[in-house]
C-alpha cells in the first residue's frame, strides 16, 4: 500500500466595511472594493436587491444604476439591479438560486465575476448560495441591510437554504469577496427587525465579553427607541467579536463539533421551524439565549442575578424571552422544542456539544443536557399569569 499525504492550507482575507451612502457615487468604498487587484478589465457585477429593502428605499435600484455609469471606466453593471424575495421564505424556495444561474449564464459572468447582494440574512444566504454554486464560485459581495446582517449573519463564511423541514440544510462555506455595512440602510427597518439582531450582540457579550454585556444593559431603552448611534457601535462591536471569533477559534469552516456563536441556537431554529417562520430569527435567538441562561443558572453555571441581568436586559430592548411554543407538545408528549436538540448535533456532526454561559463574558461546552432540567428551565420562564387570568 502507498499513501501520499496530501496538505492544502489556504488563507482567505476580505475586509468588513463600515460606511454610510454607499451608492453615493462620491463613495468610493464599493468601486475600490470591487476593483481590488484588477488592472486592465471591467468589473463586472449582478447587483440583487431584496424586495423589502427595495419597497423602502424606492430610489435605490435608480441609484445603484447611476452609481456604475459615474464609475463605468472601472465597472459595469451586467443587467439592470435585479429585485429578489426577501425574508425567510427566499431560503425555502429555489426559484431564484436557478434564476440566477440562469443569467449568470447568459451574462457570461466568470469566476471574477460579481454577485452583489442588499439585503437582510436571508436573501445574503440564498445569493451567496448561488454564487457559491455558479463556476464553483463567483465572488460574492455582501450589502447587509440589517442589524442581524451586518452584526452576524452577512459577515461571516457561511451560506445556506433551509430543505427537508431543518434550516440551513444545504449550503456551504464561502467567504465573501468584501461585506460593506451602510448604517443608513437601519433606518427603514421594521422595529422587530431593528431590535432582532441585537440578540445576537446579546449571544457573543454573554460568552465571550461581559464589558460589551454591560454596555448592552445600559443601553437596552435606548436601542429599543431607535437611537442610531448606539445601534450602530452595537453592530460594529458585535461584527467585530463575530469576525475574531472565526479568525481565532481555529476552526472557520466548522469542522469540530464545538460552535460558540450558536449560543441559544438549538431552540431558536427548532422554534423558527415551530412558528412555521412568523418568528423572525432575531427574536427566536433571544428565547433560546433566555432558556439556555435559565438552564445554566440551574445548573449554577451562572447566579440568580447574572440570569436576572440577561432576561432584563433582553427584555428592555423589546425582545421576546418566551413563546407558548416552547411547551407545545411533540410526539412523545415532551416540548417539541427539544427535538432541537438533536437536529442540531445532526447539523455539527460528531457529538453534541452546546455552549453555555459560565458567569459572564465567558462559556462551557457541554455533551449532554439533562432533559427534565431543560423542562424545568422552559416552567421557570413561562410568565407568571395575569391577575385576572388565575
Ligand atoms: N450565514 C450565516 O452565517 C447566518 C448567521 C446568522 C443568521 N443567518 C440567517 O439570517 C436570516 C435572518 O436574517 P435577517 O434577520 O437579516 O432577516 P431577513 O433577511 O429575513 O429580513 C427580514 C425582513 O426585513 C426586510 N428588510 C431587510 N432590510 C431592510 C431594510 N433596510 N429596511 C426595511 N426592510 C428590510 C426583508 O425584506 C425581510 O422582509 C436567517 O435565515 C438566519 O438563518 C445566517
Ligand atoms: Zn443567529
Amino acid at each position: 500500500m502507498k499513501t501520499i499525504q496530501q496538505a492544502i492550507s489556504v488563507s482567505f482575507r476580505y475586509p468588513v466595511i463600515f460606511t454610510h451612502g454607499v451608492f453615493d457615487p462620491e463613495n468610493t468604498a464599493l468601486v475600490k472594493t470591487l476593483t481590488r487587484g484588477r488592472h486592465t478589465t471591467r468589473a463586472r457585477a449582478l447587483v440583487v436587491v431584496d424586495d423589502g429593502v427595495a419597497a423602502a428605499w424606492p430610489a435605490l435600484c435608480d441609484d445603484i444604476a447611476r452609481y456604475f455609469s459615474m464609475h463605468d471606466a472601472s465597472l459595469e453593471l451586467v443587467r439592470a439591479p435585479l429585485v429578489v424575495p426577501g425574508g425567510e421564505q427566499a431560503k425555502n424556495e429555489w426559484n431564484t438560486v436557478r434564476e440566477l444561474m440562469t443569467l449568470a449564464a447568459a451574462e457570461h459572468m466568470d469566476r471574477h465575476s460579481y454577485f452583489v447582494a442588499v439585503g437582510g440574512g436571508s436573501m445574503l444566504d440564498m445569493v451567496g448560495f448561488a454564487a457559491a454554486l455558479i463556476h464553483r464560485g463567483l465572488r460574492f459581495v455582501r450589502l447587509p441591510t440589517t442589524v442581524l446582517a451586518q452584526n452576524d449573519a452577512g459577515v461571516g463564511v457561511k451560506n445556506g437554504m433551509n430543505a427537508v423541514g431543518a434550516k440551513n440544510f444545504v449550503g456551504t462555506f464561502a467567504p465573501p469577496f468584501a461585506v460593506l455595512n451602510d448604517g443608513d440602510f437601519l433606518r427603514t427597518l421594521p422595529q422587530r427587525e431593528w431590535v432582532g439582531g441585537v440578540a445576537e450582540a446579546f449571544k457573543v457579550a454573554i460568552i465571550k465579553d461581559a464589558h460589551f454585556f454591560d454596555y448592552l444593559c445600559k443601553k437596552a431603552a435606548a436601542l429599543r427607541d431607535r437611537d442610531q448611534r448606539v445601534m450602530e457601535r452595537v453592530v460594529h462591536k458585535t461584527a467585530a467579536l463575530h469576525l475574531e471569533h472565526i479568525a481565532t477559534s481555529g476552526d472557520p469552516f466548522e469542522f469540530g463539533s464545538a460552535r460558540p456563536l450558536d449560543f441559544g441556537h438549538w431552540a431558536a431554529h427548532r422554534l423558527e421551524l415551530l412558528s412555521g417562520f412568523t418568528l423572525g430569527h432575531g427574536p427566536a435567538v433571544a428565547i433560546g439565549i433566555a432558556l439556555d441562561s435559565t438552564y445554566a443558572m440551574l445548573k449554577r453555571l451562572i447566579t440568580p442575578a447574572e440570569h436576572q441581568s440577561i432576561i432584563d436586559g433582553l427584555a428592555t430592548c423589546g425582545l421576546p424571552v418566551w413563546s407558548p411554543l416552547l411547551e407545545r407538545p411533540g410526539a412523545d408528549g415532551q416540548p417539541d422544542v427539544l427535538v432541537g436538540l438533536e437536529q442540531f448535533r445532526e447539523h455539527l456532526g460528531g457529538r453534541l456539544c452546546v455552549t453555555l454561559p459560565r458567569s459572564i463574558g465567558d462559556k462551557v461546552e457541554v455533551h449532554r443536557i439533562d432533559l427534565p432540567l431543560m423542562v424545568e428551565a422552559i416552567g421557570r420562564l413561562r410568565p407568571a399569569p395575569a391577575e385576572g387570568e388565575k
